[in-house]
């Protein structure tokens, strides 16, 4: 990795947070042509880019009174900062439903829906830049959100976007794998069965135990190898000398994650 890479440029993504308050973080894409380049940062203030330009990543920038990390972004701050208003599927989930349908660099994946788009970002970031995310969402105001987002994380040009109604039908095929997050995930198991590749994979989460029952006992009218559904609970761990114990919050129920593999034959 070259020397440059560690330093501000034109373009880059960059956040900054704010070494007295870790939870106060800034993202901003650095743009320095003269019209752009005093930017006004919500929180922060008007911001000259062009200071910022040449500055090591991982080094501090003093800003009026406050001082700031300058990082590049990771995949958990560009989650942390975006809109929400639909519920989204959180990195505990994201992860696993990743891992599970071995989502990676150069695959095409059909989603529904896109909602504010944190599915979507975690995927676009995998399987860039030769792959490419296909996702159906039939509401107009939540794919103005999800594209504002995923804008905002520089993954737009990885995904299209198809303001329909998914259960109706999918028009793509040999899909790598197909992941849902919609309400009635069952009625769209028969589509996504043609329109996977063989190996292909399917995943659903959905948040009761009613929706994977559906979802489960059709996917069992297919060719789908192995259907499974599984929950991920993940608790911090405070640690503090003498006294490092769980902490008392933590993020339980979200979904049930259902998964099962495309097969050509089911003796
Ligand atoms: C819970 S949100 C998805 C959140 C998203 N997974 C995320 O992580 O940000 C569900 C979305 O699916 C959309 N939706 C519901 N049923 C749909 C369908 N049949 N076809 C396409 N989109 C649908 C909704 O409009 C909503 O935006």
């Amino acid at each position: 990795m070259s020397e440059d890479s560690f330093t501000v440029s034109d373009g880059d993504l960059v956040l900054l947070i704010d070494i007295n308050k870790l939870k106060n973080k800034y993202m901003v894409r650095i743009t320095t042509s003269n019209s752009n380049s005093l930017k006004k940062i919500s929180g922060l203030g008007v911001l000259n880019l062009n200071k910022l330009v040449g500055k090591k990543y991982g080094s501090i920038f003093e800003f009026g009174r406050k001082k700031l990390f300058i990082l590049q972004p990771d995949i958990m701050d560009k989650l942390d900062s975006l809109q929400r208003k639909a519920q989204i599927i959180t990195p505990k989930d994201s992860a696993v439903i990743a891992i599970n349908c071995d989502i990676k660099n150069g695959d095409y994946i059909i989603e529904g829906g896109l909602g504010s788009g944190a599915m979507t970002i975690v995927m676009a970031n995998l399987v860039k830049p030769e792959g490419k995310i296909i996702t159906y969402e039939k509401s107009a105001a939540n794919i103005n959100i999800g594209v504002s987002n995923l804008k905002k994380c520089g993954l737009d040009n990885i995904v299209e976007i198809k303001n329909k109604d998914i259960t109706k039908g999918i028009s793509e095929k040999n899909i790598n794998s197909i992941v849902l997050d919609i309400p009635e995930p069952w009625l769209v198991v028969k589509h996504a069965y043609m329109a996977l590749n063989p190996g292909g994979h399917f995943a659903s989460y959905s948040p009761t135990m009613n929706q994977v029952e559906l979802t489960i006992n059709e996917i069992r009218n297919h060719n789908f190898l192995n259907p499974y559904t599984i929950e991920t609970l993940q608790r911090e761990i405070i640690v503090g000398e003498g006294g490092t114990r769980p902490s008392f919050e933590m993020l339980g129920h979200t979904g049930y994650i259902t998964f099962a593999r495309k097969v050509l034959d089911i003796q």
